[in-house]
């Protein structure tokens, strides 16, 4: 059986694709059965419903607190029967409730190699620290932003002459490849808390 998999997004969606195209495969042990996002024009949601899969808009702008939009987040999740949750360019911290009701089943990419460079603008400041190798990282999620056992990691050269758009598109298309593979491991349940 197939896992079922809710994507949260907030943009442009380019992780959720690969994870969509990646789960067209027969042998692919995850199918996604929702995509989730908290801005209602997000780019990524074109795309899903251009592939027929569920879509969902909750604003957060639209709830009072942090934790009433959480809930009602996941009352999507528990509607859709999802299993496994993957954040996806999900640009809104969760409540730690949220983070623990979903323990060893929500997953999340960064674009640091992690513990290096929580939070945002990381290509920004690896080229500022002078870094020569910096990545991206595949975790579970845990109560601490960015934090939480890592799954898998890409290691990306910082090159002569790099900007952040070069890094960060360097960077990018690992993503596309250790985040299909992760969700794939976490599937299979060969990669657990
Ligand atoms: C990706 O680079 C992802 O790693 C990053 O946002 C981008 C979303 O792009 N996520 C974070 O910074 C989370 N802390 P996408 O919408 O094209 O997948």
């Amino acid at each position: 059986m197939k896992k079922r998999v809710a994507i949260l997004i907030s943009g442009r969606g380019s992780n959720m694709r690969a994870l969509i195209e990646a789960a067209k495969a027969k042998d692919y042990p995850a199918e996604i059965v929702l995509v989730l996002s908290n801005v209602a024009d997000a780019g990524g949601l074109d795309f899903a419903r251009t592939h027929k899969i569920p879509t969902q808009v909750i604003e957060h702008k639209k709830f009072p607190s942090r934790e009433i939009f959480d809930n009602a987040v996941n009352t999507a999740l528990k509607a859709a029967n999802a299993e496994i949750v993957a954040l996806a360019g999900f640009m809104r911290l969760l409540s730690p409730r949220f983070a623990e009701s979903w323990h060893g089943r929500m997953i999340n990419i960064h674009p640091s190699l992690l513990p290096a460079y929580k939070g945002l603008h990381t290509h920004k400041r690896a080229l500022e620290a002078g870094e020569k190798l910096h990545g991206a990282t595949v975790h579970f999620v845990t109560a601490e932003l960015d934090d939480g056992p890592v799954i898998l990691q890409a290691k990306v050269p910082v090159l002569p002459g790099d900007n952040e758009d070069a890094l960060a598109s360097r960077v990018l298309e690992q993503e596309h490849k250790i985040y299909p593979e992760a969700l794939r491991l976490v599937a299979e349940g060969k990669a657990k808390i």
